[in-house]
């Protein structure tokens, strides 16, 4: 089932769902109503459609559920991208020139050879940029590096050549990432250009007092109002609110540092709760 429609109604679902039936992938419509989780297998998916395609979720105020919210490491760093990894949360890789350029990486032969270092450690895609700015090097540079790996995600940049190499691409079948997007109305263009994903840089904005999380709340909008496929992967991922704040308007996709994932998992109370219940344990069991 497509994205856009997955937007709208929700569908095979690995979540709220007993673990026998997600292990045998059963699918059909989930979302919420008032308040209460529904799950209807797709067999009964044909009586529904016709109220769901007319407009039936709005009538009644039904939230879809996305199928998941996509964890990518925004680095080139490979021994991050490996600890993110073992972490067992990493859906896939962003990285961008300077990225590259942090860990020294530079000459085309070793940037490629770095990009396939990196599609060995991820299961997911890895975005790699393009460095030229017109349309027929961004081309030329884009079917280079999708040779390098089938999770290959071409990033170009948001530019009058970069939208058309988008659309370039997507007729081609192989899939983008438009990086550098600040407004709307440049999210709109890339996805109506067929971009894989859009990168809006939320804590870039927010280092210039607008507010990151409001463009993706306001680019999902207009994703769902038309139905587009292209996914909303929030970059420029600063610290864990941004990560919280992305989830509850539900971005497909952040990426952000290791320290970011890691910082998710720490909470005092836990540390002084672990402590306090391995003292006790060792007290009785010395
Ligand atoms: C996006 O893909 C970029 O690589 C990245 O998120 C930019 O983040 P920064 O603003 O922290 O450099």
């Amino acid at each position: 089932m497509s994205l856009s429609l997955q937007r709208q109604i929700g569908t095979t679902s690995s979540f709220r769902i007993p673990q026998v039936l997600t292990e045998a992938r059963v699918g059909g419509r989930c979302g919420e109503i008032l308040g209460l989780p529904f799950f209807v297998p797709f067999y009964f998916n044909s009586l529904l459609s016709f109220w769901f395609d007319q407009g039936f979720l709005l009538l009644w105020n039904i939230k879809p559920y996305n199928p998941d919210m996509k964890f990518f490491i925004d680095t080139a760093n490979l021994k991050e991208i490996q600890e993110a990894y073992e972490l067992g949360v990493l859906d896939g890789v962003t990285t961008n020139p300077s990225l590259m350029a942090k860990e020294g990486i530079t000459g085309k032969d070793n940037i490629m050879r770095h990009y396939k270092a990196i599609c060995d450690i991820v299961d997911g895609d890895v975005s790699a940029e393009v460095v030229s700015v017109d349309l027929a090097g961004m081309i030329r540079e884009g079917e280079e590096l999708v040779e390098i790996d089938d999770k290959i995600v071409v990033k170009i940049p948001m530019t009058k050549e970069g939208v058309k190499a988008l659309k370039y691409f997507s007729g081609k079948g192989i899939r983008t990432n438009c990086t550098l997007i600040f407004s709307a109305g440049q999210a709109l263009l890339a996805a109506k250009a067929g971009a894989t994903y859009v990168s809006p840089f939320v804590g870039r904005l927010d280092d210039i007092s607008t507010d990151g999380i409001a463009l993706i709340e306001q680019i999902l909008t207009i994703y769902r109002n038309y139905g587009f496929e292209t996914q909303v992967l929030a970059a420029s991922i600063r610290h864990t609110m941004h990560v919280i704040q992305c989830a509850e308007v539900g971005a497909d996709v952040m990426t952000g540092p290791l320290s970011v994932m890691e910082a998710l998992l720490k909470h005092p109370l836990t540390d002084s709760g672990l402590e306090k219940f391995l003292a006790d344990y060792a007290k009785g069991n010395s």
